[in-house]
């Protein structure tokens, strides 16, 4: 074996154990004791120590060209940052070219990913075009290459109209893929900015009016009634309004197959943010909401109804959050000129599992939300998500008594500032492995630009809330 992590307690989803775990080529090769070393073994103390799955993000944009610039995390920086927080694995969005098949496009970003990543990862893409019935039909490619889930944009000058989303849910169903949306009511968030901005409401308050509970709301009931009309499952990425959890509560407990994701964000920070000093920091889309949806995402949580926990890590400079204030050209900014986005990638299992360690959900838990059902939902559980023999290294040594309290000149990526500046953090990550390979240890990132490689899903065929 080349590494055995010994005397410490492995969570799983599913249970709490002492045993040691063994590790040879990438792979867990035994879980137990008495685990044999040879003289090449790495021996690692963990007593006193949690040892977990690596977290898998599901939803990140790293160099994504957004908002008139490139969120400021490439795969390199924004992977290296994920490893420090404990994720092993993540999700990148390639966004569609008008016109351009699906496999174009993610040959296009393999090209950039490749060389730069430190951890692995995997891309769902961003659809932007199927008026022409190759550009549909080529979904199907992707699902061969290994990427079998979509994400329609509801909102936004790229997102796409209900007769195109009707559409990718229908060829779904037919390929074997996931379509993923972004809930909100682009017109009535059309019309609500035309009327903040002629009543001269520039600041970052009212992107949350402008995106207010309704208007997110209202985007996932629709969603979820063309998954039902197009007998698709549908995964609503960065939940975050009540009514929405209420709408996926009731259709999973109406048997169809509806998954949620949220967010650490909207878990810890309600709209108040927006009446901050900074408040266009905050800026992303959907924006944070009142405190009676916080309340009912992490009710969704204890429910089961949530089935993931992702960051939607895009961040940007503080320089470009202060368009909403004045344009590069030097005119005056508002709300709508702010890209939007936060930085999280470094975050999500640290913040996750301090809930847990504060005794608001499990262990079993956290990892269920950020690994498990991630590799599951995606289709890549037969080599990430959990600690199994045959599956991938990816392992994370988490100190329970470790207190962190977040800044962003210890964070790992390429950020000026983080919403997460000043959140104190109990307990926290010491080791991450990816692949067996040791990629940070005590604050420090030990791992290497191309290291990564890209992970290819099965198809997906969700049919029931399984999850
Ligand atoms: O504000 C956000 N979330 N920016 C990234 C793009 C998206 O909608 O996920
Ligand atoms: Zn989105
Ligand atoms: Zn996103």
């Amino acid at each position: 074996m080349d590494l055995i992590i010994k005397n410490g307690t492995i969570v799983t989803s599913e249970s709490t154990f002492k045993a040691d775990i063994g590790v040879k080529d990438e792979k867990i090769v035994a879980i137990g004791f008495g685990l044999e070393p040879s003289d090449q073994t790495e021996i690692v103390d963990a007593e006193g120590k949690l040892v977990l799955p690596g977290a898998i993000d599901g939803h990140t944009h790293l160099a994504m060209p957004f908002g008139g610039t490139i969120s400021s995390d490439d795969y390199f920086t924004g992977t290296r940052s994920a490893a420090c927080g404990g994720t092993t694995t993540v999700f990148d969005f390639v966004l569609q070219g008008q016109g351009e098949l699906m496999g174009d496009a993610i040959n296009r970003r393999k090209v950039l990913a490749d060389p730069d990543v430190a951890v692995d990862y995997s891309f769902h893409i961003g659809v932007c075009d199927v008026t022409k019935q190759e550009l549909l039909d080529s979904m199907e490619d992707a699902v061969d290459m290994g990427v079998s889930s979509f994400k329609v944009f509801m909102v936004y000058d790229f997102g796409v109209d209900d007769g195109s989303f009707y559409q990718v849910l229908q060829k779904s169903t037919k390929i074997g893929a996931l379509v993923g949306v972004h809930a909100e009511n682009r017109d009535v968030n059309n019309v609500l900015i035309k009327q903040y901005l002629a009543e001269g409401k520039t600041d970052a308050w009212w992107h949350y009016m402008s995106k207010n509970e309704d208007v997110e709301g209202e985007a996932d009931v629709r969603a979820i009634n063309l998954a039902k009309m197009a007998g698709a499952s549908l995964y609503i990425v960065h939940l975050a309004c009540k009514q929405g959890m209420d709408a996926v509560t009731q259709a999973r407990d109406e048997g169809f197959p509806i998954f949620a994701e949220t967010c650490p964000q909207y878990l810890h920070f309600t709209s108040e943010v927006y009446k901050r000093e900074r408040a266009r920091d905050f800026v992303c889309s959907p924006p944070m909401k009142g405190k009676e949806s916080q309340d009912a995402l992490w009710s969704g949580i204890i429910s089961g109804d949530i089935s993931t926990i992702a960051t939607d890590h895009c961040p940007f400079t503080q320089a470009e959050k202060d368009w909403g204030i004045t344009l590069k050209d030097g005119s005056p900014g508002n709300f709508t000129t702010i890209p939007n986005g936060c930085a999280g990638i470094e975050n999500m299992y640290p913040y996750i599992l301090s809930e847990a360690n504060k005794g608001r959900i499990s262990f079993n838990k956290a990892v269920e939300l950020c690994a498990t059902n991630p590799a599951k939902l995606f289709g890549i559980d037969h080599l990430k998500g959990a600690l199994r023999v045959g599956l991938d290294a990816d392992i994370v040594i988490y100190d329970p008594n470790k207190n962190v309290t977040v800044t962003n000149d210890a964070m790992h990526g390429n950020t000026d500032h983080t919403i997460w500046e000043g959140v104190e953090v109990q307990g926290y990550p010491i080791a991450t492995y990816s692949r067996g390979a040791l990629v940070y240890k005590d604050g420090e990132f030990l791992g290497k630009k191309g290291a990564g490689k890209f992970i290819k899903c099965k198809p997906i065929n969700h049919k029931t809330p399984n999850l």
